[in-house]
């Protein structure tokens, strides 16, 4: 299982909030995640959104009444509960809140929630008075003593037209969380995987700085793929720019050195390493502590000094080490020297050229080299090459064991 929502039974607990309409959303992307939903309504919520968008987009009925014969839930009112893996209610009232802290079992959603024995996630969403309110707050340190994950809600506009807490978590965070609920089912979870991405900044004075082009989302990419199958990752990383994704635990490191200091010491407890990181190879010699001024300077002279090689560098046994290769010519020759000269297990190399512009894409063309020879692959998307990469981890790692 790569995905870990692909083939997931997911029940979908919709109540009465105006933010009920961002549920159809939520149900859309989970079913392109490959997950199966079973939508269920409290009334509140069919006063807003009809449960026939949901029936279409999730091919499955909504359970609407406990007590009517017809729909799948009145005839068996725990039958979702049995059967789903996980149980997203989402948006989440102050009221149904309170009942599921009561154990309170008036609707489809709150009985399930009584009678699943799936993991639970809740996404608040309501009037900021109401959640800061001591009786939503005890509700929900009862739901989280439970063992119930709870995102957000965030401070935002709200439907009142004011500003503060109580909006619901974006659906991508949604799906994001859903996905680390999930992974803890994967094939890596006693696996450490320290992943670097991102190309290191080095400053020339406190505002400016060299760098590269690479925009970290190859390494942000393994790193998820190595989270979803359940392994405990460290993301150390010098792009900021790219949203964190949950269940990682990043590090920022903007520079070669301070790369190489988080990288050594996370790697000390790894199983493997994997050097997405496009890591500075020279730093400027001083760093001016002031702004550097171009009054009267037509040319500037900058000294450069060469920077640690992180991966070279760090050898534990059984420490399994990735590393990654951008060459313009020469390809799988140059990754031949860096795999035998870093002493990696193996190596990603890919051709940069100006027809193929791989920094910042979603998608690249790579060959995997290790000692055995080299496999081209065709074109795919970063997550995919990921999950590759993690499938090779776990096969050498299996040789070592
Ligand atoms: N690397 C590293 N520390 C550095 C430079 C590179 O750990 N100071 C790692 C990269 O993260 C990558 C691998 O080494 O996994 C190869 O990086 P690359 O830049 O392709 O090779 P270099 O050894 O820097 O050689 P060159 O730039 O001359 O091609």
């Amino acid at each position: 299982m790569k995905n870990p929502l692909e083939k997931c039974s997911i029940g979908l607990g919709i109540t009465g909030s105006i933010a009920s309409y961002k549920a159809l959303d939520l149900a859309s992307k989970l079913v392109q995640q490959g997950a199966s939903v079973h939508p269920l309504m409290t009334d509140g919520a069919t006063k807003i959104v009809t449960p026939i968008a949901f029936t279409a987009i999730t091919h499955n009925s909504v359970a609407l009444d406990l007590y009517d014969p017809s729909s799948d839930i009145g005839m068996d009112h725990v039958s979702v509960a049995k059967t789903i893996d996980l149980l997203i209610v989402a948006p989440a009232t102050a009221n149904t809140i309170a009942k599921m802290a009561l154990g309170i079992a008036d609707n489809p959603v709150t009985t399930t929630y009584l009678a699943t024995e799936s993991p639970v996630l809740v996404i608040p969403a309501m009037d900021g008075n109401m959640y800061s309110n001591k009786a939503t707050q005890n509700n929900i340190k009862t739901l989280k003593d439970s063992g119930v994950s709870i995102i957000g809600p965030y401070k935002g506009h709200l439907a009142s037209g004011l500003q503060g807490i109580g909006r619901m978590a974006a659906t991508n965070e949604i799906i994001d969380y859903a996905k680390l609920i999930m992974a803890q089912n994967g094939d890596m979870t006693s696996y450490k995987i320290v992943v670097t991405a991102g190309g290191t900044k080095e400053p020339l004075d406190p505002i400016r700085v060299i760098t590269n082009r690479s925009s970290g989302k190859m390494g942000f990419a393994i790193a998820e793929a190595a989270r979803d199958r359940g392994a405990e990752v460290t993301l150390i990383t010098s792009s900021t720019a790219l949203p964190n994704i949950a269940g990682i635990h990043t590090v920022i490191a903007e520079t070669a050195d301070e790369m190489a200091t988080q990288t050594k010491l996370y790697s000390k407890k790894a199983d493997a390493i994997v050097m997405a990181a496009a890591v500075s190879d020279w730093k400027p010699t001083v760093a001016s502590l002031e702004k550097i001024k171009k009054l009267g300077v037509d040319k500037l002279n900058l000294e450069l000094t060469k920077t640690e090689d992180v991966v070279a560098s760090i050898n534990h046994q059984k420490l399994i080490k990735v590393g990654f290769a951008a060459e313009t010519q020469n390809v799988v020759q140059n990754a031949k020297r860096k795999l035998k000269e870093k002493n990696l297990d193996l190596i990603i190399a890919n051709q940069i050229s100006q027809e193929t512009p791989v920094f910042g894409a979603d998608t690249n063309k790579v060959i995997f080299v290790n000692k055995n020879g080299e496999e081209d692959l065709p074109e795919m998307g970063k997550y995919d090459i990921g999950q590759l990469i993690i499938d090779r981890v776990k096969a050498m790692a299996h040789q070592i064991a």
